[in-house]
């Protein structure tokens, strides 16, 4: 097979959802399809459990399950599938805005019972925010939900989506008599059993042929007949190439769980769903098809194994071809890296791979050169843009416990800010670290792996902040940014990169100050 051929088949994305909605069940049912796994049940659980939160072993276990499952490959209609998994606990979020980065689309998976939830609507907006593609599958049918008309339009004014009902139920929970597939036009029945598969699906060329009536009973047909044209009369006509640039999302309804409608939902999202797409850099856009390899890194992940010290650094390849043993430009270092043994990863294994194309993941293996957001390329010096970090919600000061484990400590604490745990900032005033997370549990896992990682030992004491803000001045010499930094100097901190932080106590603090001080601009992301 060619390079483009290599390109065009390659689908990289993510499923995105509240926890419960189904993600983990889906994507079960996607390997199935894909013959990547043999049983239900293969694909680990990875979300914490509730009540877990402060259970370490929990946490570490966790921290291997995510490993494992950060990225599943398969294989389905001579398509090469890679899905970027995406924690759904909240305190992980922003992982998963950044690999949403490095997905070319994402399937958002809604309960038909609960609507949109608050993950839900956040990870969305994010997406909404890069124009990607995003299909929607609504889950649970077989359970009793929310009116399909009233979900529809919950997802078009909650998460401000154009929608288009590709597939449509008939009946809902005890009701549930199966979906029709306005895609392709046919029935498919539900029977409750999940082993159902392709042949099962009813083509019918004519909605108002007597044989839909022969099917679902006369009452069902015409009230599907009914509703499908109300659907014709309020929904756009899908458009894939609207669909693509993020501005319509299609719309399937199933069963994740009776693994129903997850074979129409696939089949759909080979044909439409977006093979890797150009991407922006500070220079210029590069294609995938370009000759020359450019990646750059969205995850690092700390080894498991305490002995080898090692990281898995994951590389979203962008163009060219990634080979194994050849010379990389890392582009903030300047540095040439060559890797022995990249890692492909597939449903349950991962495997040294010799060449990679434009869409997949490699992991390589790191001892601390990478940080989040590297570029790597074949010698062009061009940085990928696009992971900014957010405005952490909890902020703490970090002490050292054990005197003896100053170095350990720092080293430690370098090394999880560049994983991305956390972020890391100085008071300008005493130079004092203050440790920034978007969820309370972040904390415990620090503490956690620095004691069993670094060796190290640390305290936490309460610092009352409400927003970090990234400070940005017109003029750093004129007279108002001087007096804010006067006026405001117990309050100001400096980031890992040195880009200056207010840290405002209140939000009405954060209101007055920036009333005040009109010629500087408060950032809530650190990419401006
Ligand atoms: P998540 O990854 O989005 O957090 O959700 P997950 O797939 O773990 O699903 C959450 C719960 O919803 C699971 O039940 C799962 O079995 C159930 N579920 C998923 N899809 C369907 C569906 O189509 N219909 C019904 N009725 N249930 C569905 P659980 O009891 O929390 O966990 P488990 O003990 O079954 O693993």
């Amino acid at each position: 097979m060619n390079f483009l051929d290599e390109i065009n088949r390659r689908r990289t994305f993510g499923i995105v959802s509240h926890p419960d909605a189904g993600k983990t069940t889906l994507t079960e049912k996607l390997l199935l399809f894909g013959g990547a796994i043999q049983e239900a049940g293969a694909v680990k659980n990875n979300k914490i459990k509730k009540g877990a939160t402060s259970d370490f072993m929990e946490i570490e276990r966790q921290r291997g399950i995510s490993v494992a499952t950060s990225v599943l490959a398969f294989e389905y209609k001579n398509n090469k599938i890679n899905i970027l998994d995406t924690p759904g606990h909240k305190d992980f979020a922003e992982d998963t805005f950044r690999t949403l980065t490095a997905v070319d689309s994402v399937i958002v998976v809604i309960d038909v019972a609960k609507g949109v939830e608050e993950q839900t609507e956040k990870l969305v907006e994010v997406c909404r925010m890069r124009n990607i593609p995003m299909i929607v599958f609504i889950n649970k049918l077989d359970r009793e939900g929310k009116d399909a008309f009233d979900l529809l339009d919950e997802i078009e004014q909650k998460l401000n989506l154009t929608v288009t009902p590709l597939s449509y139920p008939i009946g809902m929970g005890y009701d549930f008599k199966g979906i029709y597939n306005v895609w392709e036009k046919n029935v498919n029945l539900f029977t409750g059993d999940p082993r159902k598969d392709i042949e099962d699906t009813i083509e019918i060329s004519d909605l108002n042929s007597s044989e839909l009536d022969d099917l679902i009973g006369e009452n069902s047909a015409d009230t599907l007949r009914e509703e499908l044209e109300l659907v014709q009369g309020v929904y756009p006509e899908f458009d894939e190439k609207a669909y693509q640039a993020g501005t319509l999302q299609p719309v399937f309804f199933g069963s994740a769980l009776n693994n129903f409608g997850v074979r129409e939902l696939l089949d759909c999202f080979i044909k439409i769903a977006p093979s890797p797409r150009p991407k922006e850099s500070d220079t210029r856009e590069v294609d995938p098809k370009e000759k020359d390899f450019t990646g750059f890194v969205f995850k690092i992940h700390a080894n498991m194994d305490p002995k080898h010290r090692d990281r898995l650094a994951f590389i979203k390849i962008v163009s060219g071809k990634f080979e194994r043993n050849t010379p990389y430009l890392h582009v903030r270092n300047k540095k040439k890296l060559k890797f022995s043994s990249p890692n492909a990863f597939f449903a349950e294994r991962k495997e040294i791979v010799d060449i990679s194309y434009p869409g997949d993941i490699v992991g390589l293996h790191d001892t601390g050169n990478f940080k989040i957001g590297d570029t790597l390329t074949e010698g062009e010096e061009l940085n990928y843009r696009g992971i900014p970090s957010f405005s952490p919600e909890h902020f703490r000061y970090i002490n050292n416990a054990d005197p003896m484990k100053s170095k350990q400590l720092e080293k430690g604490i370098d090394q999880l800010m560049d994983e991305g745990v956390a972020q890391l900032f100085r008071l300008e005033l005493n130079n004092r670290k203050v440790i920034g997370t978007v969820g309370a549990l972040q904390y415990e896992v620090i503490q956690y792996r620095l004691e069993h990682e670094y060796g190290a030992k640390c305290t936490y004491e309460p610092l009352n902040v409400h927003k970090a803000c990234w400070v940005e001045a017109e003029d750093e010499k004129n007279e108002e940014f001087q007096d804010f930094k006067r006026v405001k100097a117990k309050f100001l901190a400096k980031d890992k990169r040195g880009q200056l932080v207010f840290f405002a106590d209140s939000s009405f603090s954060l209101q007055m100050t920036q009333q005040k001080y009109p010629s500087i601009t408060f950032h809530f992301t650190s990419e401006f």
